[in-house]
Formats: structure tokens, sequence, C-alpha cells
């Protein structure tokens, strides 16, 4: 079997109206010179997306949104749907993140509902399950995630392309990062719990790692078994930062 494109996505959060596109275009110019082994793809804030699609037009960085809503269409004041992400140049879409579980008080049944409708309008979603620290403290951490990942998984699961991120909630914008060994043994869980459901699209599906990924750690994580690219946050703000991540592949 040909190895898997590694997959390295950014996410701004809500950041970027100041410097990211300038950060965005000497990203593209440094890959364009020496193009990555990896995948890149970059998740703005939605008002953003169509801007940063048009300055990337002619490179191989794709665009993702960072959340939608399950809706095609409606009164759902203030919320975005899949399909107008795709409408705007977006290929895939974050869902699921913890920013949203914990403080919107997301569910992974509106997580799948919501992964479900990035399939239906052709986008790749990215499903992010990850425990908090209680639960890694307690031993919980693996059958937090198996959890979540059952309940998160799109309708369509089997049929399309997911994407599935493991970032512990506490490793999120912490510097703190689980041993290389921990993050192995929640990947291998996963990877194994999904080919379980379905043995192709399992092995199709890229498993990321989230939660201070930077250059200096980029290199070991990337390396490891069922590690198939990284979700960043913070570090995908700076080019440079992000062009040595993108690079540890
Ligand atoms: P971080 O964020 O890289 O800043 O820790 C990761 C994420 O929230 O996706």
């Amino acid at each position: 079997m040909t190895p898997k494109r590694p997959l390295i996505i950014g996410n701004w959060k809500m950041n970027g109206v100041a410097t990211a596109l300038d950060e965005a275009r000497a990203l593209a110019a440094a890959l364009e010179e020496k193009p990555p082994a990896a995948q890149v793809v970059l998740c703005p804030p939605a008002t953003l997306l169509e801007r940063l699609g048009r300055l990337l037009v002619g490179t191989d960085i794709e665009i993702g949104g960072q959340d939608c809503a399950p809706a095609v269409s409606g009164a759902y004041t203030g919320d975005v749907a899949a399909e107008m992400l795709a409408d705007a140049g977006a290929a895939f879409v974050i869902v699921g993140h913890s920013e949203r579980r914990v403080d919107h008080g997301e569910s992974s049944a509106l997580v799948a509902a919501k992964a479900s409708a990035a399939l239906r309008a052709g986008l790749t979603p990215i499903i992010c399950l990850g425990e908090s620290l209680a639960h890694r403290r307690s031993g919980e951490a693996e059958t937090v995630v198996a959890n979540q990942l059952d309940q998160s998984l799109p309708d369509g699961f089997g049929a399309a392309d997911v994407c599935i991120a493991y970032e512990p909630v506490w490793a999120i914008g912490s510097g703190l990062t689980p041993s290389l060994a921990e993050i192995g043994a929640i990947h291998r869980v996963i990877r194994g719990r999904l080919m379980e459901m379905n043995s192709s699209a399992g092995q199709a599906a890229s498993i990321l790692y989230g939660g201070s990924v930077q250059p200096a750690n980029a290199g070991a994580i990337l390396a490891l078994d069922y590690v198939d690219g990284a979700l960043v946050g913070g570090a995908s703000l700076r080019a440079a930062d992000f062009e040595a991540i993108i690079r540890a592949c």
C-alpha cells in the first residue's frame, strides 16, 4: 500500500485580521520554492476564507473552515453551513474542536451531525477528540477518546474521507504535550477502532496529533507510528514556525 501523504493543518482560531494573510503569502512562497512532502491546509476564520483562497490560487495549499452547522440553510443566526464553506473555496472543515465542545457545550452527537454535513457538502471533516487533564490523570484517556470517536463519526463513515485529530484538551495552547508513548497509544486505539468499523475507510483516514505542536517537537511526534500529520494552532500563525513543522514530515 502506498503511504499516505502527511497532512499538516493550521488552525488560526479567531486570529488573522492583522498579519496572518501576510504570513500565508510568505508560507506559500516558501513552499512553492521547495515543495513539501506534506499536504498543507490553512483554516482561517470564516470571514477570511475567500480572501485567503484568492491569495493561494495556483499553490498546493488548501483551505478549510473551523466549524460548520448541521443544516444546509434556514433560521440559524450566526451559523455557517458546510455548503457555504465549500462555496467560499474550502475543502476541509474542523468539527468538534475542544474549544467548541467545552466552551459551546457541543456534544459528540452534534459533532457527528456536523461531520455528516461536511460530507454532504463535499468537504473532508477533521473530527477532533481529546481527554481532559482529569481524565488523563485518572487513567481514562483511552476510554474517553474511544467513546468520543464512536459517537462523533458521521453517518457516511466508510464511503468518504474523514480525518481524525487527537488533541488532548490540556495540551492545547499550554506548551504541554503527552509523552510520545502516550500519543502513540491513543493513535493506535483510534486506528484500531476505525478499522474495526470499516477496514478500508479506517486505513484511509488520516489521524493527526494536535496540542502544542512546535518546530522543536514536530519531528518526533510526526515520526510516530499511526501519526499521519498534525493540527497546529498558535504556531500556524507564523510562517517560519509553520514551515518548520511542515518540513519536519
Ligand atoms: P495549539 O492549538 O497548537 O496552539 O496548541 C492546537 C489546536 O487547538 O488545534
